[in-house]
């Protein structure tokens, strides 16, 4: 399994197993199945409203002898109510309570929104907060502030831009380590991979299967289906695997890493059977041509008229 090292010498498994999506009645087994079949990168957030059952699964996992703590990469976000720099470190210790854990190995800021404290998903404008009110660089502080208790070995962001990071890069103290954003071969992100690699963030892919069970807010008619593309299918057929598998390999060739979702424990074994498949720098340029720019997860349900955010604003594109 290929691994993402950090400056400490710490190491983040490549392939992690996804839990957005997965409800709460299924996420308990995907990740025993998941711990069983190998995963050692577990990725969770606070909004998946799963986290006390992935908890139960790990107490077990660790109690039955399956996997030891230390053994183990588990990722947790801020959700984005939570930005104030008073509130970071209560809704990190709640994650964790959840989670039974006294560490995680990454916090992320989830996106660089910012809503009311009461507010889960916003209804109207006025549940918002502008960066302005709750600029980032505050957030941020408490993000540090985190990983300086030992609450957090790492910290990082989600669904940041370029600019977003470089903007955090001029006005704070420490660097984030990870960049978590939509990737796959229908949004291959090349200059934000080529800036991330440059500034020395790891970049983790989400999403990589094109998320079809994506909720429908997310969901447009146009929108093209990854898991169907004839390139992904032939060269799945030349090296005997699956499209999904293809997918994960090619997330884990270009140096990121990669949390493809599921709940089904065949699934869970076969995508991290993908780290046995080598694609050829020839299959690596021909997916590299399949580049739609198509998000997934365009994040419009942020841009609701009246908002203070865009989508503009927002992927700065
Ligand atoms: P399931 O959980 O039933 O396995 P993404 O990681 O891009 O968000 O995609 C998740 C979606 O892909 C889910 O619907 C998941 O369904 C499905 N999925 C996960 N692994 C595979 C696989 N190996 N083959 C086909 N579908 C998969």
């Amino acid at each position: 399994m290929e691994k993402l090292s950090f400056k400490n010498g710490d190491t983040m498994p490549a392939i992690g197993l996804g839990t957005w999506k997965s409800d709460p009645g299924d996420v308990h087994d995907a990740v025993i199945a998941a711990i069983q079949s190998g995963y050692r990168h577990i990725d969770c957030a606070a909004i998946y409203g799963n986290e006390s059952e992935v908890g139960e699964a790990l107490k077990k996992a660790f109690a039955d002898g399956m996997v030891k703590r230390e053994e183990l990469w588990v990722t947790s976000k801020l959700w984005n109510n939570s930005h104030r720099r008073e509130q970071i470190i209560p809704a990190l210790e709640k994650t964790l309570k959840d989670l039974q854990l006294e560490y995680l190995n990454l916090y992320l800021v989830h996106w660089p929104i910012a809503l009311n404290k009461d507010v889960t998903f916003p209804e109207g404008p006025d549940d918002f907060l502008s960066l302005e009110e709750v600029p980032i660089t505050e957030t941020w502080k408490g993000m540090e502030e985190a990983k300086h208790k030992g609450l957090a070995k790492h910290i990082g962001v989600s669904n940041f831009s370029e600019k977003k990071i470089r903007e955090l890069l001029q006005q704070s103290e420490s660097k984030p380590e990870m960049n978590q954003v939509e990737m796959h071969p229908y949004l291959q992100q090349k200059e934000l991979v080529a800036y991330c690699k440059e500034q020395g963030i790891h970049l983790t892919a989400y999403s990589p299967l094109g998320s079809g069970d994506r909720p429908a807010r997310s969901k447009k008619e146009s929108d093209p289906v990854l898991m169907e593309d004839k390139t992904i299918h032939n060269i799945a057929k030349k090296h005997d695997c699956s499209p999904a598998q293809v997918l994960i390999s090619w997330a884990v060739n270009r140096g990121t890493a990669v949390i493809p979702k599921s709940v089904n424990p065949k699934r869970i074994q076969q995508n991290i059977d993908a780290a046995k498949i080598n694609l050829s720098d020839d299959e690596m340029q021909t997916i590299a041509g399949l580049d739609k720019h198509h998000r997934f997860i365009d994040g419009a349900f942020w841009a609701m008229e009246g908002s203070p955010y865009s989508m503009e604003g927002l992927w700065n594109e």
